[in-house]
């Protein structure tokens, strides 16, 4: 039988002390790669997608990179490495860590989204992505490859405000404005929650009122200037002209 030699005591020496120095033939991934294989799991990208993400995203340079990097919406849909923002086409950003809000100030200057608390408590950052509400401080813009995202500029159609955006005007519906886009992307989802009768936490409650459906479906948009009747009365002008 074969016995192993203990270590010398060099060999011991070398062992405890730390290595900085990679293992020759140890391939060591630039930092966004690393991190793009190991959040792939999230919505099951495969190395090679993540990879393409990285490549062909605008470069940090601010709003002229609007210009280069937008197409029109191709017929079929957008580009698997593309996420389309208000019907226009954008390449993934370059760093994979990129929030979709950061993806819309810093890479394409659009501000109408803001940042209120970063941390997913305010809705503040509310967009819609495929008529959905979500936080956009939540959320990495290489996740929504291939998906339509609405903000709040492209909300109104063709220079006509949402009836929604006219409520909020004519209720008085807030006072800073700072939380009035989130504000507004969520009121837009939560018609969509009612057409589809999708329940909320007061749904099935003995003292049921729209009104209270309303603010519990809008709890997760916070108001600092405290305007949520004002909020509350104009969805529910929109909603009462909404077909039962
Ligand atoms: S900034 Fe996203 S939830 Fe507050
Ligand atoms: S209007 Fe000021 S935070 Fe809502």
């Amino acid at each position: 039988m074969k016995i192993a030699k203990p270590f010398t005591r060099a060999k011991r020496k070398q062992l405890r002390t730390p290595s900085h120095q990679p293992a020759p033939g140890l391939k060591i991934l630039a930092n966004a790669e690393a991190f793009c294989l190991a959040t792939q799991w999230i919505a099951g990208y495969t190395e090679k997608d993540c990879t393409m993400s990285t490549l062909k995203g605008p470069t940090l340079k601010g709003p002229t990179l609007k210009g280069p990097t937008a197409s029109s919406q191709p017929k079929d849909g957008p580009s698997p490495t593309c996420m389309s923002i208000n019907g226009v086409s954008y390449a993934l950003p370059n760093d994979p860590r990129t929030t979709l809000l950061d993806f819309l100030h810093q890479n394409l200057a659009l501000f109408g989204t803001k940042k209120g608390c970063d941390h997913g408590q305010c809705g503040a950052c509310t967009v819609l992505v495929e008529g959905e509400r979500i936080n956009a401080c939540l959320v990495f813009a290489f996740q929504l490859r291939g998906k339509a995202i609405t903000t709040i500029e492209g909300i109104a159609k063709n220079d006509e405000l949402n009836p929604l955006q006219s409520a909020f005007v004519k209720r008085d519906a807030f006072q800073c404005g700072y939380c009035t886009s989130g504000q507004i992307c969520s009121s837009v989802a939560l018609q969509k929650e009612l057409a589809d009768k999708t329940p909320s936490a007061v749904t099935f409650s003995e003292n049921y009122s729209a009104r209270e459906d309303i603010s519990e479906r809008m709890s997760g948009n916070l108001c600092r200037c405290g305007a949520y009747p004002n909020i509350v009365d104009a969805i529910e002008d929109v909603i009462a002209l909404e077909p039962q």
